[in-house]
C-alpha cells in the first residue's frame, strides 16, 4: 500500500512509519516540522513539509500522491497547553482536520485511521474503559479529539471515507532508531530517565493521595511498536469506529518509579509535589476489542521491557534528536 502519514516526524508517526517500510509499504510523510524532527523521519520515506492548516497544500499534495490509505497522526497533544489555548487546539486538531478530509474526499482516498486518546473520555466512572464508555472530555485537547471523531462519522456516512479512531493510552518505549523527544517534555517516562541521565535532579510525584493502591495515579503504559502494529492491522483490515489501545494493565507513577531505578541502576530521587489539575486516578484500557476485531495483541505489555527500551534510546540520544 501507499500509506499518507500525516505527522511522521512525531513520536507515533516516526515509529509507525519505520514499520511500515519494514513490511514493504511506501510511506509518504506530511509534517510540518513546527514540533516534529526532520531526523525522525525515516531515510526511506518520502518527506512532503507543509502544515493541515494550510488547505490549499495538502490538497495538492494528497492529489499529486494519490495513497491507498490516510494515516492521522498530525495534532497538538499537550493537555496543559490545551488549557491555556482552547482555540490553538482546535485550530490545529479540528480544522487541520477538516482539511485533511476535505482533501481526501477530492482526491477519492477512502481510508483514514485517526490517532485519537483515552482523553477523550475524561474521568470515566469505573475501568477497565471500554469503548462505549461516555465520552467526557475534560480539557479542550480530549474534546477536539472527540470532535474530530465525531466529524469523521460523517465524513463515512456522507462522503464514504471509511474511519478508525485509535483511543490512545499512555504511549511510551522506542524503536533502536525512533524515541520520545517532546520540548518542553511532560511526560512521566523520559522525565525520569532524564534524572538518571543526571539532566535533572529528581522526579516530582505529582499527588500521592490518591484512592489508589500506593497513593499515586495509575496509567495503562503502552508500548509505540504495539501502537504501530495496530495502524497495520486497522489499514489493512475492513474496520470503522473506536478501539481502545491499552495493554489491561495499570501501573502507578511510583511504580514506574520503582522499575526505572532497577533497569538503570540510578537511584532517581522523588520529590512529592501537589497533584496535577486534570489527572484523573485511574486510566486503564478494555482492550478486547482490538484484540478480537482487530486481531492485535500487545508483545511488549511488560513495564521493564518498556523502560529498558526507553533507556537505550536516551543513552544513545541525551539530547534527543539534537543529536
Ligand atoms: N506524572 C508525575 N510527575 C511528572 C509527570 C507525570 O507524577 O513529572 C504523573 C502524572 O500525574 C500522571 C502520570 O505520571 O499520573 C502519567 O503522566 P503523563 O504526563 O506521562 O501522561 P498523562 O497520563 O497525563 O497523559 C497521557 C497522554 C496524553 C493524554 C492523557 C489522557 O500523554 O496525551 O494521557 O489523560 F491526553
Amino acid at each position: 500500500m501507499k500509506v499518507f502519514v500525516t505527522g511522521g516526524a512525531g513520536y507515533i508517526g516516526s515509529v509507525t512509519t519505520e514499520l511500515l517500510l519494514n513490511k514493504g509499504h511506501d510511506v509518504v510523510v506530511f509534517d510540518s516540522l513546527e514540533r516534529g524532527h526532520r531526523s525522525a523521519i525515516d531515510d526511506r520515506a518520502t518527506f512532503e513539509q507543509g502544515n493541515l492548516r494550510d488547505k490549499e497544500a495538502i490538497c495538492t499534495v494528497m492529489q499529486q500522491t494519490k495513497p491507498d490509505a490516510v494515516l492521522h497522526f498530525a495534532a497538538y497533544a499537550l493537555v496543559g497547553e490545551s488549557m491555556e489555548d482552547p482555540g490553538m487546539y482546535y485550530r490545529n486538531n479540528v480544522i487541520g482536520g477538516i482539511n485533511l478530509a476535505d482533501a481526501m474526499q477530492k482526491a477519492e482516498i477512502n481510508k483514514i485511521v485517526f490517532s485519537s486518546t483515552c482523553a477523550t473520555y475524561g474521568q470515566p466512572d469505573r475501568v477497565p474503559i471500554t469503548e462505549d464508555t461516555l465520552q467526557r472530555p475534560e480539557n479542550p485537547y480530549g474534546e477536539s479529539k472527540l470532535a474530530f471523531e465525531k466529524a469523521l462519522r460523517w465524513y463515512q456516512d456522507i462522503h464514504g471515507i471509511q474511519s478508525v479512531f485509535l483511543r490512545y493510552f499512555n504511549a511510551c518505549g522506542a524503536t533502536e532508531k525512533f524515541g520520545e523527544d517532546h520540548a518542553p517534555e511532560t511526560h512521566l517516562i523520559p522525565l525520569i530517565l532524564q534524572v538518571a541521565l543526571g539532566q535533572r535532579e529528581h522526579i516530582s510525584i505529582f499527588g500521592e493521595d490518591y484512592e489508589t493502591p500506593d497513593g499515586t495515579c495509575l496509567r495503562d503504559y503502552i508500548h509505540i511498536v504495539d501502537l504501530a502494529q495496530a495502524h497495520i492491522l486497522a489499514l489493512t483490515g475492513d474496520h470503522s469506529g473506536p478501539f481502545n489501545l491499552g495493554t489491561g494493565t495499570g501501573y502507578s507513577v511510583k511504580e514506574v518509579i520503582d522499575m526505572a531505578r532497577e533497569v538503570t541502576g540510578h537511584e532517581i530521587p522523588a520529590v512529592i509535589a501537589p497533584r496535577r489539575p486534570g489527572d484523573p486516578p485511574r486510566l486503564v484500557a478494555g482492550n478486547e476489542k482490538a484484540k478480537t476485531i482487530l486481531g492485535w495483541k500487545p508483545k511488549l505489555d511488560d513495564l521493564r521491557k518498556i523502560i529498558e527500551s526507553a533507556w537505550q534510546w536516551h543513552q544513545e540520544h541525551p539530547n534527543g534528536y539534537e543529536d
